[in-house]
C-alpha cells in the first residue's frame, strides 16, 4: 500500500467525520416496504423512493419468480451480441407507449442513461444548458461531453433565457432539467422551459426519475403534469423508484433519436443487458398500473395529509405537491441528530448533508408512499413534533 496515498485518504475520511458529514449505511434485514427491519427492530419507512409501494409487492415477486424460471438469471452479454431478448424489446415498446413517445432504449440505470446521452448527441460545436440543481448523473453526463457547458440558476427562466441568448452561435443547444428535483421535491417549470426552447430553437431533455408512474393525470410524469406532451425531446428516467424499485433506466424520444443512441451510446453498447428478471417484472408493472390506478390516488391522498398535518404543526414546508417533502434544518450535525431521534421513535428518516445538498442546507427528506396508512403518517408527524421540541 502506498503510505502517502493511505494518509491522504485517512485525512479526508477524518475531515468528513469531523464535519458531521459521514454517511452511515444501516443494514436492512427485510423486504423494502412501509415497514422495514433494521438490527432486529421494525421501523416505519419514510425514506424510500417506493412511491407506489410496489417494491416488496407479492404480485411483483410472483412475476419475478416466473421470469427467473423462464429467462434465467442473467444474459452474460451486451445487447448487440446476444443480450437482446423478446422481453427487452417488449419493455422498450411499452415504456415508449406509456410515456407517449415513439421509442425507448433501456440502460442498467438512469445514471447510465444520463451519462450516456450528452456525449453521444453533442459535439464541441454545441452547448448544454443545465439547471443548477440537476442530479449528479446529469452533471457527470455533461462533464463527459465536449459541448460548452452552461448552468442556469435553479428554475430561473430569465437566467435560462440569458444563457440561450449567449449561445445563439452554437449548432445545437440542449436544455436539461430534472422534472422533479430530488432534494427539494419541487417541480420544474416545464412549460417555461419548452416555450424558451421553442423560441430559441433548442432541444429539451428532462430527467423524470421522481415522477414516472405517478405525476400527471395518468401517471406518465412531469410532461403530462405540465401539459407539455412531446415538446420535451428526450425523457430519461429510472425503474428504480415508483416502477417497482429494482433498477434500470431508459430514454424515450423519436424513433431516429433512439436508433442513434443504440448505435452510438457507449453506456448501452459496452454494458451488460438489463437483467431479464428486472425487464420482465418492470413490464408487468407497467400493465399492473393500468388496472391499479388506486395506487396513485392513495399516494396523492397521503401526500396531502402529511403536508397538511406538518403545516398545522408549524413546520415550514414548500407548497409544491410532491411525495418528497424536505424538512429544512440547516446544520448537518443537528439534522443527523434529529434523524437519529426519529429512528429511536421507530420512524426511519435520513438526514441529507453536503455533498448531496449544498453546505449549510442540511435537511431530513421525507418520502411518502401509497403504502403508508393514515396512522403511519400521523405517527410520523407526531414524532417530528416531539423531536423538534
Ligand atoms: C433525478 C435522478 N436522476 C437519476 C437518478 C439515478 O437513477 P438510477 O438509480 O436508476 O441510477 C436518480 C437517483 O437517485 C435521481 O434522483
Amino acid at each position: 500500500m502506498n503510505q502517502e496515498f493511505k494518509k491522504i485518504i485517512e485525512g479526508e475520511l477524518a475531515s468528513i467525520k469531523e464535519k458531521g458529514l459521514f454517511k452511515e449505511e444501516r443494514i436492512i434485514s427485510s423486504k423494502q416496504g412501509r415497514e422495514i427491519m433494521v438490527n432486529g427492530k421494525k421501523y416505519l419507512n419514510f425514506c424510500a423512493n417506493n412511491y407506489l409501494g410496489l417494491a416488496g409487492s407479492k404480485e411483483l415477486i410472483g412475476a419475478g419468480k416466473k421470469a427467473l424460471d423462464k429467462w434465467g438469471f442473467g444474459l452474460s452479454s451486451v445487447r448487440f451480441i446476444c443480450g437482446t431478448t423478446k422481453i427487452h424489446k417488449e419493455l422498450e415498446k411499452k415504456v415508449a407507449k406509456y410515456l407517449g413517445y415513439e421509442d425507448a432504449i433501456l440502460y442498467t440505470s438512469c445514471f447510465d442513461a444520463n451519462t450516456g446521452l450528452f456525449q453521444t448527441l453533442l459535439t464541441d460545436q454545441d452547448a448544454v444548458i443545465s439547471d443548477q440543481l440537476n442530479h449528479a448523473s446529469i452533471i457527470d453526463g455533461m462533464r463527459l461531453c465536449k459541448a460548452e457547458r452552461h448552468i442556469y440558476n435553479h428554475s430561473d427562466m430569465n437566467d435560462l433565457e440569458e444563457k440561450l441568448k449567449a449561445t445563439q452561435s452554437k449548432r445545437i443547444r440542449m436544455i436539461v432539467t430534472d422534472g422533479v428535483f430530488s432534494m427539494e421535491g419541487d417541480i420544474a417549470n416545464m412549460k417555461g422551459v419548452c416555450d424558451l426552447a421553442e423560441k430559441y430553437n433548442a432541444l429539451v431533455v428532462m430527467d423524470d426519475s421522481h415522477s414516472t408512474g405517478f405525476m400527471g393525470k395518468t401517471g406518465k410524469g412531469t410532461h403530462e403534469y405540465a401539459g407539455v406532451g412531446k415538446r420535451v425531446d428526450f425523457i430519461t428516467s429510472t425503474f428504480g423508484k415508483a416502477l417497482g424499485g429494482a433498477s434500470g433506466g431508459f430514454v424515450v424520444s423519436s424513433k431516429e433519436n433512439i436508433e442513434f443512441l443504440r448505435q452510438r451510446s457507449r453506456n448501452y453498447i459496452f454494458s451488460n443487458s438489463l437483467a431479464p428478471v428486472i425487464t420482465a417484472v418492470t413490464s408487468f408493472v407497467i400493465d399492473y398500473l393500468k388496472s391499479h390506478q388506486d395506487l396513485r390516488k392513495q399516494l396523492w391522498e397521503n401526500v396531502e395529509l402529511f403536508r397538511k398535518l406538518m403545516q398545522e404543526n408549524g413546520f415550514e414546508i414548500s407548497k409544491q405537491a410532491h411525495p418528497i417533502v424536505p424538512i429544512m434544518i440547516g446544520d448537518a450535525a443537528k439534522a443527523k441528530k434529529m434523524a437519529s431521534e426519529m429512528l429511536k421513535m421507530g420512524i426511519y428518516v435520513i438526514a441529507f448533508s453536503y455533498p448531496v445538498v449544498p453546505e449549510g442546507k442540511a435537511r431530513i427528506r421525507v418520502q411518502i408512499s401509497a403504502a403508508h396508512t393514515r396512522k403511519d403518517i400521523e405517527r410520523a408527524v407526531a414524532a417530528f413534533v416531539k423531536v423538534s421540541k
